[in-house]
């Protein structure tokens, strides 16, 4: 196993599927409100960052490396560890990392020691997440590692020190391509660098996800997912389990 961040690894083209999405964006804008100065902790390429950004986290230089020219400052750090005095911004945010952390509740720790007005946190529900057709269907191997890592919301929610917890529907044209960003879009799935921007399946391998993949091959060829999935075609949007957590200090 190669040493240093994982997305030095995995996130060589991180940039290629996994840009904002405005519908995301407005929703995380709306979570942070009025605050002044945000820390973006697991900041990768910037994405959601507003204007307010007064610096990014980030411990993989090849994530930093694909930051857009005029993105706040980012510093080579880990949310365990945050360079920053007690207090000094008003909001952090932390989207779609703390499943990589290393110590999950230091970290949160931190978030908290370093923000004076609000935390929002983007992750997901696993007991929604595992419903999901890609993973219920298809992908058990990769079921099976993302229920390792998840955390309940009630427990996250508590070490935030209270958070609300709202669910945050996926559009069906996403341009975001996280896991079940492609949900009414199943064909995306056996595309390489899609499957590339997605750390799940990175990080499961693909020897694991092959059999699955296959399946879901010849169920598109068949006919059979679409019939089995019939009621997502008409839909605009879909609840995978995305949850937003915002939490006032
Ligand atoms: C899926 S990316 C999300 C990036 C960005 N927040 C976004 O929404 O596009 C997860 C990021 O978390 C970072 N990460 C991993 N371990 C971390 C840690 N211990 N502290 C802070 N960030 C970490 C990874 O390097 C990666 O850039």
């Amino acid at each position: 196993m190669r040493a240093g961040p994982v997305y030095d690894r995995i996130g060589t083209t991180y940039a290629n599927t996994r840009r904002p999405d405005p519908r995301i964006a407005e929703r995380v804008a709306a979570a942070l409100g009025d605050v002044r100065t945000v820390v973006n902790v697991g900041a990768g390429t910037g994405s959601y960052e507003p204007p307010t950004t007064v610096l990014a986290i980030e411990p993989s230089a090849t994530m930093i490396g694909q930051r857009p020219r005029g993105a706040a400052p980012a510093v080579r750090a880990a949310a365990e560890s945050l360079p920053l005095a007690d207090g000094a911004v008003d909001a952090a945010m932390a989207l779609l990392t703390i499943h990589h952390w290393t110590d999950l509740n230091t970290g949160i720790a931190e978030l908290r020691r370093i923000t004076r007005r609000r935390i929002v946190v983007l992750t997901w529900d696993q007991s929604v997440f595992q419903r999901f057709w890609l993973l219920a269907d298809y992908l058990p191997e990769a079921a099976a590692f993302d229920e390792a890592r998840a955390v309940p919301m009630e427990r996250l929610a508590a070490r935030l020190g209270g958070a609300r917890v709202e669910p945050l529907p996926v559009p069906a044209d996403c341009v975001d391509g996280f896991l079940a960003a492609w949900w009414r879009r199943p064909e995306a799935y056996l595309d390489p660098t899609v499957r590339a921007g997605i750390s799940l399946l990175a990080q499961v391998g693909e020897a694991a996800i092959r059999p699955g993949l296959d399946r879901l091959a010849a169920d598109l060829a068949s006919g059979r997912w679409h019939e089995r999935h019939a009621d997502l075609l008409t839909r605009d949007g879909f609840d995978a389990g995305y949850r937003l957590l915002v939490a006032d200090r």
